[in-house]
């Protein structure tokens, strides 16, 4: 689709800031988006109804009461391929984090499943009240990207954090959840997906449940970032992978000597394949009668990303734990042992995660800026960690 079919909703908070989201929808119109706004009824103190609806060309409304038969709130939110609310002042934040709607902007917000940008700008004492330091932290948990108002001199006399970004590091971020950003040209991502399968017989084998969709996520994400990809993928499905070179592997002495050969040369390694920590010690060549099928012996695995970490030379390493207890420490323990840059962490007991399109959990870093994700796609969590991987990269 190109940005010239793609409908923008931008929504605008009663801040001083509003004037320069007129700026905002300009660039936007510029880069091919049809612009759609929404201010609320407040932020009319600030920009009228008849600038936004000269410079976007369309109509405006604050209410859901405008055009009921239009059944705007669901239409508008259903059009939409993408949200920005530019600024996002204290109380819109507040109201979009409990769920309320009590104006259209709010509404569409809850109607729409579409990827949200929002930006704050508002007085550093009410950017850093625990109040809003909580609500952002929900808010994100959602999956929405809530940018770092910039620091500096603000309306008054006071200075600190809470000015309005620049309109191009917007853009830029905009283009972050559009998919358009090209932050990885040039850049190698290795990536291991799917689980590997340990050979009993010619028949029967030790597996898990991993679908490899998240590596099929990142793989495709990464390529739109502009990454040259290479997937390692471990008994999964890579059709729709056009562009990204794939190495397909069984089991985790085959991927391990794939990604040997390939990691001195990546960027970034994101590990996301379920590896067997055990293979039966003896493959036998013919099929086990039943009546010897008693037991299997086994003998452990190498772990894979351990060993790649202790040759590494300035790669970012990105590694997975699915956990059924005890999450985030076995986690963080595993983020050292492993010698990774970031882990993510998720939560799959009774079947949860495998297998499905949205995934919840949390990514640790070494940074300490760890991120708590409720139930979000996985494509969203792919640039979530491609986001850490081009700031490590710098
Ligand atoms: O120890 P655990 O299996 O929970 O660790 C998960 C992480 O370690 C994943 O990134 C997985 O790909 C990697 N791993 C590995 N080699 C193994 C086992 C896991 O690289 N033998």
């Amino acid at each position: 689709m190109s940005a010239s079919n793609r409908e923008v909703v931008l929504g605008v908070g009663a801040g001083i800031a509003a004037y320069k989201s007129c700026e905002l929808l300009r660039r936007l119109q510029d880069r091919g988006y049809t612009v759609t706004v929404v201010p609320t009824p407040s932020s009319l103190n600030f920009v009228g109804s008849a600038t936004w609806e000269a410079l976007s060309g369309r109509p405006v409304s604050t209410e859901v009461w405008d055009n009921v038969h239009e059944v705007s709130h669901i239409s508008l939110a259903q059009k939409a391929d993408f949200f920005v609310i530019a600024p996002a002042t204290a109380d819109l934040i507040a109201r979009i984090a409990m769920g309320r709607a009590d104006d259209l902007l709010t509404n569409l917000v809850l109607a729409s499943e579409a990827p949200l940008l929002i930006v704050p700008a508002m007085h550093p004492a009410m950017w850093l009240d625990p109040a809003t330091i909580a609500n952002v932290q929900t808010l994100r948990s959602r999956g929405y990207v809530v940018m770092e108002p910039e620091t500096g001199r603000l309306t008054g006399r006071d200075s600190g954090q809470g000015r309005f970004p620049e309109t191009s590091s917007i853009i830029e971020k905009f283009d972050v959840i559009t998919g358009n950003v090209r932050d990885l040209v040039g850049k190698r991502v290795l990536i291991s997906g799917g689980g590997t399968r340990e050979a009993i017989d010619p028949v029967r084998f030790i597996g898990n449940r991993s679908s490899g969709k998240q590596a099929v996520a990142l793989a495709s994400a990464a390529l739109l970032r502009g990454a040259d990809v290479h997937l390692v993928a471990a008994n999964m499905s890579t059709e729709e992978l056009g562009g990204v070179t794939v190495t397909e592997v069984e089991s985790a002495q085959e991927m391990h000597q794939a990604l040997l050969h390939e990691f001195p040369l990546c960027d970034v390694l994101v590990m996301c394949a379920a590896v067997a920590d055990a293979k039966p010690t003896q493959r036998f060549t013919e099929k086990i009668k039943k009546t010897f099928l008693t037991s299997i012996n086994l003998e452990p695995n190498p772990d894979i990303v351990a060993e790649l970490s202790k040759t590494k030379q300035g790669q970012i390493m990105i590694g997975f734990a699915a956990e059924t207890s005890h999450h985030t420490e076995a986690a963080r323990s595993k983020l050292v042992a492993k010698g990774l840059d970031a882990i993510y962490v998720n939560d799959v007991s009774d079947g949860a995660i495998f297998g499905k399109d949205t995934t919840q959990g949390m990514i640790l870093s070494r940074t300490g800026a760890d991120i708590a994700l409720k139930e979000v796609s996985k494509d969203a969590l792919a640039h979530l960690l491609l986001d850490y991987a081009a700031r490590q990269l710098g």
